[in-house]
């Protein structure tokens, strides 16, 4: 039973280079964070390191990439040091990521019955009828509303939204302790997208364990979120509790809520985002 007073995942100064024609790319610098039995959200705009200190977690880099850091601690493993044997067994089961389309995560020449089968098989040992009973359950589980029909069906026939959920049914068969969902939801319309985001949070409320939830959407994160994490050209900027975001300090956190259009308080025009090129430096 792991200690549940120990955060389940840990990140210290934690950095990502690439190179690249023009010389190294450090996509992310020095970032140290924890995260416990809770939703954190990593905001901040596009190229910002988001996806990469999600893909250096699951150790999903291209092997060009460089990643150092003090620590990288996922329960009992350590991320730095692990075999990539283990690696293997650990993301899916153990580390769940979730991704925008989630038909790039599913195999296109299977059924999304016969994967979710095979995890049952895997994960739980299960034998292949009871594997087929456990798939139709979890489908259930996530508001398919006909599991027998979307059981045969191949990922390219299937909606993103029930993509998603497709996602999120393995997941409850292979019980990770974390999941981290890169911009899980932005392909979905919003109904849905309240769906998905609902069943997300009672699979971490019910179940005790820790989300990374990647994204841009500020208003998402705030709302959906019990962490938020800013993210500036590769660095943390700032870190606090989602209902605190209103006192947010850093001039870019301060910057992005600005830039929020709202309803309560309608204005002719919206703030420009400003940008400081020492927030970027040490
Ligand atoms: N495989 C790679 N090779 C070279 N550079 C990369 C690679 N992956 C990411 N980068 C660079 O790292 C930086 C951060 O990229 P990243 O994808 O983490 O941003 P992001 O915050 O997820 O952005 P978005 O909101 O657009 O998804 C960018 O400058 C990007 O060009
Ligand atoms: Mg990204």
């Amino acid at each position: 039973m792991p200690d549940q007073s120990q955060p389940i995942l840990s990140v210290k100064n934690m950095s990502v280079q690439f190179p690249s024609l023009s010389g190294v790319v450090t996509a992310v610098k020095n970032v140290s964070f924890a995260v416990g039995r809770e939703k954190v959200g990593i905001i901040g705009e596009s190229g910002s390191g988001k996806s990469t200190t999600g893909r250096a977690i699951m150790r999903l880099q291209p092997t060009t990439a460089k990643v150092v850091a003090d620590e990288m601690r996922f329960e009992d493993v350590d991320l730095l040091r692990t075999s990539e044997a283990d690696m293997r067994t650990i993301r899916g089961r153990r580390i769940s990521m979730i991704l925008q389309d989630p038909k790039y995560s599913l195999n296109p020449v299977m059924t999304v019955g016969e994967q979710i089968a095979e995890t049952a098989i895997l994960h739980e040992r299960a034998g292949r009828r009871q594997a087929r009973e456990r798939t139709l359950a979890m489908l259930e589980r996530v508001n398919i509303r006909d599991p027998q029909r979307v059981f045969d069906l191949y990922p390219h026939e299937v909606s993103g939204g029930m993509g998603q959920r497709i996602m999120i049914s393995m997941m409850l068969i292979s019980s990770p302790s974390l999941i981290i969902a890169d911009e899980p939801t932005s392909a979905l319309d919003v109904t849905v997208r309240q769906q998905v985001l609902s069943i997300l949070d009672d699979l971490i409320t019910e179940r005790n364990i820790g989300m990374v939830f990647i994204s841009h959407d500020l208003n998402l994160v705030k709302s959906f979120c019990d962490r938020v994490i800013i993210m500036y050209a590769g660095r943390i900027v700032e870190e606090l509790e989602a209902a605190k975001l209103g006192e947010a300090t850093h001039p870019y956190t301060r910057g992005l809520l600005q830039a929020l259009p709202s309803l309560d308080h309608p204005r002719d025009r919206l703030e420009v985002l400003r940008r400081d090129p020492s927030w970027a430096e040490a």
